[in-house]
């Protein structure tokens, strides 16, 4: 029996990926939210940013950012704190083993790499507590590399737009969503793009309530074009006597 192997769709045109980075990037410079870790190329605190994003809202996640950066400014003294304090002073954000990998990642640095948080993607993914998503982060927000992201944001942007249909949350669909990331990258302004991405997935392509008759997009997207991916509104029910 022979194997058929399923293709994937192309990815988008260069003419499509070039109208979604200029709609992005317009719409970002409009309305992104101005918050502390986006005027900063810092990769500490850049890094620190992400880990205490991974689980935690932006709301949250604002004062204690501050809070902690005034405390531990640098790798070297987060590496030399007392583990029980870092601890105390990453609550109440929960999921305790994010400030002790942070402890790590800072001791290892300093140990290994002369205090300074390395640039390249091998090196970043060998640290416990960093993965495909911070890698690329920190690599777009700390040193302008050409990496991508893919958090929940941008899965449900990208699905949404360039893919519509399927399961967003499968194996091989994470994959597919990669590689869009990737290939929608522009060569010029990485920063704003990648922050961009997840500020359109946290305001406007929202998870509970996407605007999608104001959206930017609406023209080349995949969900809002689709009647079928509409709610189907109830029947009203008569009262019966
Ligand atoms: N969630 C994860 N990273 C973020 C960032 N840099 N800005 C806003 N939300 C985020």
């Amino acid at each position: 029996m022979s194997v058929v192997k399923r293709r994937s769709p192309p990815l988008p045109s260069p003419a499509q990926r070039q109208w979604f980075r200029r709609r992005l990037l317009t719409w970002y410079r409009a309305n992104g939210r101005d918050l502390p870790w986006r005027n900063t190329r810092d990769p500490y605190h850049i890094l620190v940013s992400e880990v205490m994003l991974q689980q935690t809202q932006v709301d949250r996640v604002l004062p204690k950012y501050e809070e902690w950066l005034e405390r531990y400014p640098t790798l070297e003294t987060l590496a030399e704190a007392q583990e029980a304090d870092v601890v105390k002073t990453w609550y109440p954000l929960g999921y305790n083993i994010r400030p002790r990998r942070l402890q790590t990642i800072a001791r290892e640095s300093v140990e290994r790499y002369g205090g300074v948080l390395p640039s390249d993607e091998e090196t970043l993914l060998s640290f416990k507590g960093i993965g495909q998503y911070t890698a690329g982060a920190v690599m777009s927000f700390a040193f302008g590399q050409r990496a991508a992201i893919l958090d929940t944001n941008v899965v449900r942007v990208l699905f949404r737009i360039f893919v519509g249909k399927g399961e967003p949350k499968s194996h091989r669909m994470i994959k597919r969503l990669w590689e869009l990331s990737r290939a929608m990258l522009p060569h010029k302004h990485v920063f704003d793009f990648n922050q961009a991405l997840m500020d359109f997935g946290a305001t406007v392509c929202s998870a509970r309530a996407p605007l999608c008759p104001t959206c930017p997009m609406k023209r080349g997207c995949l969900t809002v074009l689709k009647p079928t991916r509409r709610p189907a509104s109830k029947p009203r029910l008569r009262k019966v006597r």
